[in-house]
């Protein structure tokens, strides 16, 4: 177990417009504080709200405002600056006050056709930001599950993604969201049992490149694919995971808050 506090990441994807986004920041910064003052003070929990590019702005005015909240982005560059059409630099991203990354989400490997070397520019990048932690997303599909490879392919994305990082000692936080593609908003989630499986795998191999008590400082480990209010405590516990990855769930302020809330409350 990581001995930073448990992550929840809400990933909105593309599903809301600004003022959608704005709204329902406001509703979660109110409805985080207020479960902040009524719980003891080891229910510390990090919430991070990550909108689409256009919402970050004004998501992250909310965030500093209320202080309920950090902010991530859904993907960057790995270029500082340049003729790169359409891209958004880890720059921008800092002065808008994004201090999450998400890399290699299966939606991005999936739809832009998202390389594994791309995946690796960008970790590599992120990490070498001092305000920036990067979010590597990692998982098996349907296919590759029945096959029996699940192994092997978290090995593969891990490797290749980390191959850099892995030649140098870890000073910087890095998060790894296991998040089996056949999960992710099929209303079907993995067990805790295979979570936990993936948890010691995952850690093994980053215990072996950067030791024990690196990882255990600086690497959360969380999991993501249809993880709902009544099963995130299932995922958020002790050896199974540090924390959780949330697309649909997140949508609405009632269904999240009690998301964070039954995290706090298991604590
Ligand atoms: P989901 O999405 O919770 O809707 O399954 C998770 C994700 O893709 O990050």
């Amino acid at each position: 177990m990581s001995s930073l506090p448990p992550l929840l990441l809400a990933n909105w994807k593309m599903n809301l417009c600004v003022s959608e986004s704005r709204s329902l920041a406001r509703a979660i910064a109110k409805s985080v504080l207020n479960a902040r003052k009524n719980k003891s003070t080891r229910a510390n929990v990090q919430v991070v709200l990550v909108p689409s590019f256009t919402a970050l702005d004004a998501v992250a005015r909310v965030g500093s405002r209320s202080g309920a909240f950090s902010i991530g982005a859904q993907d960057c560059f790995w270029e500082e600056r340049g003729a790169y059409t359409g891209e958004e630099s880890v720059c921008s991203l800092r002065e808008i006050g994004v201090s999450f990354v998400l890399i290699g989400h299966s939606e991005r490997r999936q739809y832009v056709n998202e390389s594994n070397e791309a995946i690796r520019k960008k970790i590599e990048c992120v990490s070498n930001d001092s305000t920036m932690i990067p979010v590597l997303c990692i998982g098996e599909n349907h296919s590759q599950k029945v096959l029996g490879k699940r192994k092997s392919v978290l090995q593969q994305q891990l490797l290749s993604a980390l191959k850099g990082l892995f030649q140098r000692r870890l000073t910087r936080e890095i998060v790894i969201a296991y998040e089996p593609v056949w999960a992710i908003g099929t209303g079907v989630p993995a067990t805790a049992v295979d979570c936990a499986e993936v948890y010691r795998y995952i850690r093994g191999l980053m215990e072996n490149a950067w030791g024990a008590a690196a990882v255990g400082r600086l690497c959360r480990i969380i999991y993501g694919g249809s993880v709902s209010e009544s099963t995130v405590t299932d995922f958020v516990s002790k050896d199974i995971s540090d924390g959780a990855l949330i697309g649909g769930a997140s949508l609405t302020a009632s269904g999240f808050t009690r998301i964070v809330h039954g995290v706090m409350d298991s604590l």
